[in-house]
């Protein structure tokens, strides 16, 4: 396998992760008239109404259509619209990819980043790549401890390697290889 290319919907205790859809058009348009698409949404994301429809048939899925990743919706049993993870920086050779995530401001401190995090890494490792990164600033503190609760560990930094708008950050690296996976 060497594409996300695939249908792809994935089921855990609380949430749905799968590809945006037509019929997320009314709570991503609300997210981007309040102003949680920043987080709720992947990169990209529409900073209009009149951009929603397009962005859900075609702008969101370019990431997928390139190969390097894709960007997916966490949406909970009862369907609502809550977060956004990605994977990115695909190198298929190598087996490798990074993760990301955001969860809207409503949202935050109830596990569903970690729990998204959790089936987006092993649904990598079905289509056959090894390792899966994840990335922030040390700042991120909240980051910092999805990554933990996921059960990535923590690998080393990358002095200076962000760039934000106040200035240059350092990156913390963590990984979840396939071979960690506890069945
Ligand atoms: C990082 C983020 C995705 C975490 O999502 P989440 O679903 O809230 O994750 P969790 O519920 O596991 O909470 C993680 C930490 O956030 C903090 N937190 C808890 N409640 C919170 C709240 N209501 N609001 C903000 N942060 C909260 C706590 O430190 C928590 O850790 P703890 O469970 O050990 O106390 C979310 O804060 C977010 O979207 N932030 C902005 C985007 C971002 O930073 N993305 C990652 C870029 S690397």
């Amino acid at each position: 396998m060497t594409t996300f290319d695939i249908p792809v919907r994935l089921e855990t205790e609380r949430l749905i992760v799968r590809p945006h859809e037509p019929v997320d058009h009314d709570q991503v348009a609300t997210l981007v008239t309040t102003g949680d698409a920043s987080t709720a949404l992947p990169p990209g994301r529409p900073s209009a109404v009149e951009e929603v429809m397009e962005w859900l048939t075609e702008g969101v899925h370019g990431l997928r259509r390139s190969g390097a990743g894709v960007h997916l919706a966490i949406v909970t049993k009862d369907g609502e619209l809550v977060g956004g993870i990605s994977l990115h920086g695909t190198d298929w050779e190598t087996g490798i990819t990074e993760v990301g995530y955001g969860v809207g401001p409503m949202f935050r401190g109830q596990g569903i980043a970690p729990e998204a995090v959790r089936a987006v890494t092993r649904w990598a490792f079905s289509l056959g790549l090894h390792r899966v990164e994840l990335r922030t600033i040390p700042e991120n503190e909240a980051s910092r401890r999805v990554a933990a609760k996921a059960g990535f560990t923590y690998e080393g930094t990358l002095r200076q390697a962000q760039r934000e708008d106040d200035g240059l950050h350092d990156l913390l690296v963590f990984s979840f290889l396939a071979d960690e996976v506890v069945a």
